[in-house]
């Protein structure tokens, strides 16, 4: 049975891996962690709830201590957008949390998995089917925290042998909790928007390709890795990996055929754009699928169906 540390687990990933992962193993081994106060239903309910600020090291170390944590689940960090509009906290929260949680990983041999995200690609990346290895130089403060982090699980890997993993998610799509400030958070509005008021006004071009997932794919995703045999993973901390591209036309064409009258339009945030523009349009995910079995679940289709019969249950009386 493993015990496990998440931290930034009352985040939009969190928020269903947490649940997960309680499901799977025994849930007291499962210890949700944050920066922000847990709601009252999470801290008492479903497991044990703790605060931990990743920028502190003692804080991370006492409960991995306390708990007998054996894997950390490192969620905490600035997101894309919220990263170019503070990028020294971004900086410090995404490469200091990291290094924190690695030497607390070093000192009591513990596994780590670690999102990375398509943000770590940029504009001279190949935009179509882009590689598992490839050129990564990306623009924006997000991308450069991402690609160092790759860089230095992989060194701890090497260096010191802790087993670290992690994939490249693309734009996450979720009805539990809101996304955190992504270049991607369009795809989760346009449904919440779709019940609630039939139209949607949209952040980024009509013809933005990017690739995406849906949460319970995500979700599978982390845990099958951090799960995988360990001899076959060549890219242990950067698995290209998703589920569908589409552009904003492609998912509202898709809405509409459940909600008739749904509107879009388009009122481009310049920051968001340029951030969009320099992610690839898909990725080629084949050495996910070979070395340890990735395969989505959810396409366009059963996502949109899905998404709008959840939102339909929690906002009842909408479209
Ligand atoms: N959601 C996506 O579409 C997506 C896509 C690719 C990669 N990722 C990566 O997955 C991870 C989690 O993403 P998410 O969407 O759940 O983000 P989120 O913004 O929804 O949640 C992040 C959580 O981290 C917490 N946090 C912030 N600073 C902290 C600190 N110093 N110590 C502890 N906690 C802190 C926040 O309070 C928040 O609850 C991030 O590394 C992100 O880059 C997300």
């Amino acid at each position: 049975m493993r015990r496990i540390l998440v931290t930034g687990a009352l985040g939009q990933i969190g928020s269903e891996l947490v649940p997960a992962l309680r499901d799977r193993f025994d849930a007291d081994g499962v210890v949700a962690s944050d920066v922000r106060m847990a709601p009252a239903a999470i801290a008492t309910a479903e497991g044990p709830f703790e605060y931990v600020d990743c920028v502190h090291i003692r804080q991370i170390d006492e409960v991995v201590r306390r708990f007998g944590i054996d894997t950390i689940y490192h969620l905490a960090a600035l997101l894309s957008a919220v990263a170019e509009e503070k990028p020294r906290v971004a900086w410090d929260v995404n490469m200091g949390g990291l290094y924190r949680v690695l030497e607390v990983a070093r000192q009591h041999r513990c596994a780590v998995f670690l999102p990375s995200s398509i943000g770590a690609f940029g504009p001279t990346t190949p935009r179509q089917g882009t590689p598992q290895e490839t050129i990564q130089r990306p623009t924006t403060m997000y991308g450069i925290t991402k690609v160092a982090s790759e860089l230095l699980c992989d060194y701890y890997a090497e260096r010191f042998g802790i087993d670290t993993r992690g994939l490249r998610l693309p734009g996450l799509v979720s009805h539990v909790a809101p996304p955190g400030g992504g270049t991607t958070d369009w795809a989760v509005e346009i449904f919440h928007h779709a019940v609630r008021h039939r139209r949607y006004t949209c952040f980024l071009r009509a013809d933005s390709r990017l690739d995406m997932m849906y949460m319970p794919d995500a979700v599978r995703a982390m845990i099958e890795l951090m799960e995988a045999d360990p001899s076959r993973l060549r890219h242990r901390n950067a698995f290209n990996v998703t589920s569908m591209s589409f552009t904003p036309t492609e998912l509202a064409e898709k809405i509409r055929e459940h909600v008739p009258d749904f509107a879009i339009d388009y009122e481009v945030d310049p920051l968001r754009q340029s951030i969009a523009d320099s992610w690839p349009d898909a990725v080629d995910d084949s050495a996910a699928r070979e070395e340890w079995g990735w395969k989505p679940q959810w396409d366009m289709e059963a996502m949109a169906r899905d998404m709008l019969e959840q939102l339909r249950r929690k906002l009842p009386g909408r479209a």
